[in-house]
Order: C-alpha cells, then sequence, then structure tokens
C-alpha cells in the first residue's frame, strides 16, 4: 500500500519537487534577525525566505536549530508548524524535520538530559540505555522534531579523537548491543515509527569515522577491507537488520577515497550486500566538500554527480541549498544522473515522511506530552548517571568519605554544568548550557546539599576561559585553593575537559592540561586525603599524577544529574558500578586497545632490541571498582569440543563477598588461541549486568554461537576455522575446541 502510495505520488512530481525533497537546509536559513547567528532574540521564520526555499525550491527537510539555541517545546511547535504551512505545497509533502538529540533533547528547553554516549556504554545497563532513547524520543516528539541523529555506531578506538565521547567505547561487541537497544528505544521494539512517541533514528557515521591517522576530525583514515569489516561494519550491520530507518555518511576519507562520494561503501556493500532500504542522508556540507576540500571534484557539479551517483539520497546541504538543487537538475537533464536514481531517493524520503506520519501530523503538538522533564524522566537520568560513575582507583578505602567531614571542592569542573553534559546540549558545543541548566546541581551544589554548605569549602583554582577557545585554562585562585585545603579534612579534585565537539575538540597533547597537572601536584604535596574526579569526553593521560591520587573516579560527561549522582557515591549512598568502555592510557606513544594483537603486550628483552610492551595501560577496558566485593567460581561450559551448528552453555557463579549490595558486570571474553591471520588477544562477546546482595550467589549464564567464533580472513571473507578456544570471565579460563 506504502509503495503504490508513494509511486503514486512521485508521478506527480515535477523534476524540481523531486529534487527539493532530496535537500535539507538549517533553519538559519528560513529566520531573520539582527544577527540571526549569534544573537539571543525570538527566532522570527522569513517569509521571504522561505518563499524561496520551499515555494521555488521546494526543500523537503530542515535540521538543527537557529541560533544555537534551545527553545521550549511551544516555540519549537510553533517554529516547525510555521514551516510546514509554508511548505504546503500542491502535493501535500511535509517537510522532515531533524535535530541531534544524541544524550536528550539537544536543542528543547528543559529537556532530560542523559549521560553522553560513552558514560552511556559504562553503564552496560541496556534496559536503561533503552529506556533513555524512549524518554530522548518522547521528548523530541514533544518538540515536534521527528527524526534523531542517533545513535553514533562509530568506533571510538583512539581518545585522540574529539567525539570519542559520542560513543559506546572501544569495543564492536559493547557498540552492537547497545547501539541496539538505543534503536529499539527511539523506533520502538517494532520500528513503528508512526507512533507520535516514536523518532527515526539516524546511524552515524558510515563507516570507518573516528579512526583518522592522525586523531584529528575529518582527516584520513587508512582502513583495510578486512579491518573495516571485522571492527566498523558490525554495528552498522546488526542496526540495520534491527530495522534502523537512516543512516548518515562519514565525512572522512578511507584510503583516499571520500566516503561521501565511495559508490563501493554507499552502494556495493550498504545497499546491495547488507540491504539496507532505509534513506542515506549525508553529514554537513558534505557533497560541496568533494570539491572545496577534498579536491576530487573540480566543481560543485561535478561533487553533486560523484555523491549521488555513489548513493546518496538527501544532502544536508546547510546553506547553498540553490548550487544544489540547480545543478542537480541540469546533471539530470544532461544525462550524468539518471532519473531512476533520483526516483530511487525520493521514494526513500517519501517512504519516511508517510512511515513517520508526516502526512496526517506534520508537527506532533507539545500539549500531547505532559511527561515532558518530568520526576520520572529525571529519575532515569538521574539513573544513568550514577551507573555509569566509574570508580577507577581507591587505595585503602579512600571512599567513602564520611559525612562528617569537611571538604575542599576545586578545579575548573567543579561547578560547571556545560563540562557535567559536554556538547550537543542545548547549544552545539554545549557553550550556552549553564543558561538552561541552572536548575541542576553541579557537583560543588550537589555535595553541599548532600553534607551541609558549611562543610563543604569551594574554591575553583583553575578555570576556563569561556571565549570560544575551548581548551584555554588560567589559574584562578590557585594558590588560595591550596591554603584551603590545609584546614579540611579531604579535598575533591575536579579535573578534565571543558565542553567541545567535533572540529573544535582536536588536540595536539592527550596529556591532562599543563596547568592541571600542576595543580594537582601541588594539592598533593600537602598530603591530604584527594579525590580525583575526572569529567572529561575521552581519557586525557594522567600518569604524572595518578600515584599521587588515592582515590580517582571517572564521571565521563554525565548530564544534568551527574553531581547528584557523584555526591552520592562520593559519600556512598550509592554503590558505583560503572566500567570503563575504553582502554585509559598511560602514555601517548602506547595507545592500544584491549583486544590488540600479541605483538603488543609482550615484554621481552631478546639481544640489544628490547620489546617492551605498548599494551601498558593505566586502566583495562572493563575496568571499574565497587564498594563490595565480587568472586567468581565454577566456570563450566556445556562440551569441550563443538561442531557444525553447535552452541555453547556457558555459566558461571558470582559471589557478592562484601558487607553490602552491589552491581556487577560480568563479560565474557573469547580468545581463539590460533588463526589463519593473527587473531586479537580477546574479545568481548557477551556481558550482563547483575545486583547482588551481601552474601548472595547468582548463576549467570550465557550462549556462544558458532558466529561469534568467527573473523574476517584475509579475503575479506568470515570464516570460523576449526582449533582451539578459549573463554574468560572474572579470571577464570577455559579452552574448548571446534572442529
Ligand atoms: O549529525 C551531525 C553530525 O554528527 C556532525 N555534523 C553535523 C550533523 C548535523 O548536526
Amino acid at each position: 500500500l506504502l509503495d503504490t502510495k508513494v509511486q503514486s505520488l512521485l508521478s506527480k512530481m515535477t523534476l524540481e519537487e523531486k529534487v527539493g525533497q532530496m535537500a535539507q537546509i538549517t533553519l538559519d536559513v528560513i529566520t531573520k534577525g539582527k544577527d540571526r547567528f549569534t544573537s539571543d532574540e525570538p527566532v522570527v521564520l522569513d517569509k521571504a525566505a522561505m518563499d524561496k526555499a520551499f515555494g521555488v525550491y521546494k526543500i523537503g527537510s530542515v535540521l538543527n536549530t537557529a541560533n544555537n539555541r534551545a527553545r521550549t517545546p511551544e516555540v519549537w511547535y510553533n517554529i516547525i508548524s510555521g514551516i510546514q504551512k509554508a511548505a504546503r505545497n500542491k502535493l501535500n509533502i511535509p517537510v522532515i524535520y531533524g535535530i541531534d538529540a544524541i544524550h536528550g533533547t539537544t536543542y528543547t528547553a528543559g529537556a532530560t538530559m542523559f549521560p553522553q554516549q560513552i558514560g552511556q556504554a559504562a553503564s552496560r545497563n541496556k534496559e536503561l540505555i533503552k529506556k533513555a532513547a524512549q524518554i530522548t524520543a518522547y521528548e523530541t516528539r514533544a518538540s515536534g522534531i521527528p527524526w534523531n541523529f542517533s545513535p553514533v555506531l562509530d568506533l571510538g578506538p583512539d581518545p585522540r579523537f574529539p567525539r570519542i565521547w559520542e560513543t559506546y567505547g572501544e569495543d564492536v561487541h559493547l557498540t552492537t548491543v547497545l547501539g541496539i537497544e538505543a534503536i529499539k528505544g527511539y523506533e520502538g521494539d517494532d520500528n513503528d515509527i508512526n507512533n507520535p512517541y516514536h523518532v527515526a533514528s539516524c546511524l552515524k557515521h558510515f563507516l570507518g569515522y573516528q579512526i583518522a591517522l592522525s586523531g584529528k576530525d575529518r582527516t584520513p583514515a587508512y582502513i583495510s577491507e578486512q579491518a573495516l569489516r571485522e571492527y566498523h561494519l558490525p554495528a552498522f550491520k546488526a542496526a540495520i537488520d534491527a530495522g534502523a530507518h537512516t543512516i548518515m555518511i562519514n565525512s572522512g576519507l578511507i584510503n583516499s577515497v571520500p566516503v561521501h562520494a565511495n559508490y563501493n561503501l554507499l552502494t556495493k556493500l550498504l545497499r546491495e550486500e547488507l540491504g539496507f532500504k532505509g534513506l542515506v542522508v549525508t553529514d554537513w556540507g558534505d557533497i560541496e566538500n568533494l570539491h572545496t576540500r577534498d579536491k576530487i571534484a573540480k566543481s560543485h557539479k561535478e561533487a553533486i554527480m560523484l555523491a549521488i551517483n555513489a548513493g546518496i539520497d538527501m544532502s544536508m546541504i546547510a546553506y547553498q541549498y540553490e548550487t544544489f538543487c540547480d545543478n542537480l537538475i541540469a546533471l539530470v537533464k544532461e544525462g550524468k544522473v539518471k532519473q531512476s536514481r533520483i526516483d530511487e531517493a525520493v521514494a526513500r524520503i517519501l517512504v519516511l515522511k508517510y512511515k513517520l506520519g508526516l502526512f496526517e501530523t506534520p508537527v506532533t503538538h507539545y500539549k500531547n506530552y505532559p511527561k515532558f522533564g518530568s520526576k520520572e524522566f529525571e529519575q532515569a537520568a538521574y539513573q544513568a548517571a550514577a551507573e555509569s560513575i566509574t570508580l577507577l582507583k581507591n587505595n585503602n578505602n579512600t571512599l567513602p568519605l564520611r559525612k562528617d567531614m569537611k571538604v575542599l571542592v576545586t578545579g575548573p569542573n567543579a561547578n560547571s554544568m556545560r563540562t557535567l553534559n559536554g556538547g550537543w546540549t542545548y547549544s552545539w558545543q554545549g557553550e550556552k548550557v549553564e543558561e538552561f541548566a541552572s536548575k541542576y546541581n553541579t557537583i560543588v551544589e550537589a555535595l553541599k546539599h548532600k553534607i551541609g554548605e558549611h562543610q563543604v569549602v569551594y574554591v575553583p583554582g583553575l578555570s576556563y576561559k569561556m571565549d570560544g577557545k575551548y581548551f584555554e585554562e588560567y589559574a584562578d585562585n590557585m594558590q588560595e585553593a591550596l591554603e584551603a585545603a590545609k584546614n579540611v579534612d579531604a579535598v575533591v579534585l575536579c579535573l578534565g575537559e571543558n565542553s567541545y565537539t567535533e572540529t573544535p575538540g582536536n588536540l595536539s597533547d592527550l596529556y591532562l592540561s599543563d596547568l592541571q597537572t600542576e595543580f594537582a601536584q601541588k594539592i598533593a604535596a600537602l598530603g591530604k586525603p584527594i579525590i580525583l574526579v575526572l569529567n572529561e569526553g575521552r581519557p586525557r593521560i594522567i600518569s604524572k599524577i595518578e600515584p599521587a591520587m588515592p582515590a580517582i573516579v571517572q564521571t565521563y560527561l554525565p548530564g544534568n544529574f551527574g553531581g547528584d549522582a557523584l555526591a552520592d557515591i562520593l559519600f556512598g549512598d550509592v554503590n558505583p558500578s560503572g566500567k570503563l568502555p575504553y582502554t585509559y592510557p598511560k602514555y601517548p606513544n602506547s595507545l592500544v586497545n584491549y583486544n590488540h594483537k600479541p605483538s603488543e603486550s609482550r615484554s621481552v628483552v631478546e639481544g640489544v632490541y628490547n620489546y617492551d610492551a605498548d599494551y601498558n595501560p593505566q586502566y583495562e577496558f572493563g575496568h571499574g571498582l565497587s564498594y563490595t566485593t565480587f568472586k567468581y567460581s565454577n566456570l563450566s561450559l556445556s562440551a569441550v569440543k563443538i561442531t557444525e551448528n553447535d552452541k555453547l552453555q556457558v555459566s558461571v557463579d558470582v559471589t557478592n563477598t562484601g558487607t553490602r549490595e552491589g552491581k556487577e558486570v560480568v563479560d565474557v571474553y573469547l580468545s581463539d588461541l590460533y588463526a589463519s591471520i593473527t587473531p586479537d588477544k580477546k574479545r568481548l562477546k557477551a556481558f550482563e549486568k547483575i545486583s547482588l546482595k551481601a552474601g548472595e550467589v547468582k548463576t549467570v549464564k550465557f550462549t556462544i554461537t558458532k558466529e561469534e567464533l568467527a573473523f574476517i580472513n584475509d579475503n575479506n571473507k568470515k570464516v570460523v576455522e576449526p582449533g582451539e578456544f578459549e573463554i574468560q570471565i572474572g579470571g577464570l579460563k577455559r579452552q574448548f575446541e571446534v572442529e
């Protein structure tokens, strides 16, 4: 039925109308004001600009916000209603609106903000991740927006890269499992995006983003097909199989080919092999970039031809939509882009608009979403923050602190909602968070609520410059902080990063800044118990100060309730249960992931050559302490030999051997002992988060299928080779054989 509707609509559309559907502009293009990019004045739709965009060019999609500002659901309703009205054409095709609601509804004032994906991954709590996505879908629809550019399914194996916090970390399995939870949360279990509480998800950034050789955003990556298929493809494949509706393309180059012009990836792999039926959208201005930045097209027109012929359906053009539309129309007329390619792309766009219910309800009404910003939603955000925070070190039970202690809270991250949230929070770089999140508690405020104003001394010591230079820091009153430290029982030292996203987060040095390092060293010299709180989007190297810190807590970017969750953990009301979703490196030249090759972790001296271990992390992937202790026993396998279609049943007993209730993440790792290409040391294959009372024992069971023993071989084929494998859970090991 849907096909018939779409075909019938297509048959009535002119080429101009079709090409307009393939164009997406930013809201700034159709708003007016003194300075519509920076001023705070209310957004005013510009009738003349809309007449041109929708009346003349028949633009089919709009994204983002104007003035880089968040607005209430009511204001959003008025904006999108105005757009739908202006865009109403003879065929009544609605506009589809999209935003980056990657940890909550980014541009809506009052929206519930969860930990960023990296923190969600640390929680390892599948139900919570799905719930966060459900709430985000609800609040995004409450803002009249049906399309969410989330989840990020790129792996984050390189902490130098500025968007690692937008990922689920370095592991393929973790990314795949959590990505599917997010999609189910956004789209519903049955992918019914007609449901007004669901949104269309957008998998990004297909394929091989975040692994640039330089570690900098949108710079070249060199990836073999074997590695692409082994590490980067599985999460996208699983998400496509799970029915996700749209996908966004990697802005960078792989092996010198810009992905936006890569027919092999966008058509042969994505469509023909993976069978993706949904919509492919570009990233920001990336068709223009084929000409202006990547130099594979001599003109804008050629760039458009390359991208559309490679398989792009919609161009996130941002501003120069006339160039896109006029050139694409000309290319079709000249026979350089086939009419059938246009029809195929537009059909996918129309299918999405029908499925989202936009033809009947072009904008959902905020009044139908009474739970927007509710306590129930806030509680879920708090829970996610509490389960994500990861206790990295706790010498001599420094934590939990006693509630009668007097503490100094210091550091540039101690009193900032901006640093707790990170980018894509009420503004692009998170630069306007304070304005919208003032009702929530920073770390200092949360600690004052917890133990009383009079027991908390706050001296920032250092500050970030808020002028758009994201890594500028200055010593505020370091000396005063050092003096204050002398008169307290403990110091909560809050260090890390200011918020950023995309290219502005590029770094030349992964160490924690010199100023923060100096500050930490001076505080440590006073000999007080210090709790180092890391509030950062990526693991900044701390090896120069780590030995002097008795307790270290990683908060990642925990969202609006991160301060409260941290206070509860520091004073023992919540038992920490987060686990690192990445390897925390110790040295900048040893950025080795947990699943490295054997040669990366041997430490032998042969003759004059010292093959020193590169894998010498500060903390391992999966590391995270608790206030209780767990013991693993009775690891058993259902067989020692498996054949063709066998499944291996694995079980293990976990006992809470401490004195208080706690949550534990049971990780199952698999090692292929010998293979035709050098196997990874070990790979995560399953995990489960369980809760155990003091003294309680639980048996946790997993099933390992033959599929999970497979790898991509030297001919880029997925194979299971006979031989010995080893299962590892909580330090226990068992071997089995595959025939
Ligand atoms: O969705 C984002 C993408 O992740 C980075 N560039 C801009 C897009 C739209 O805002």
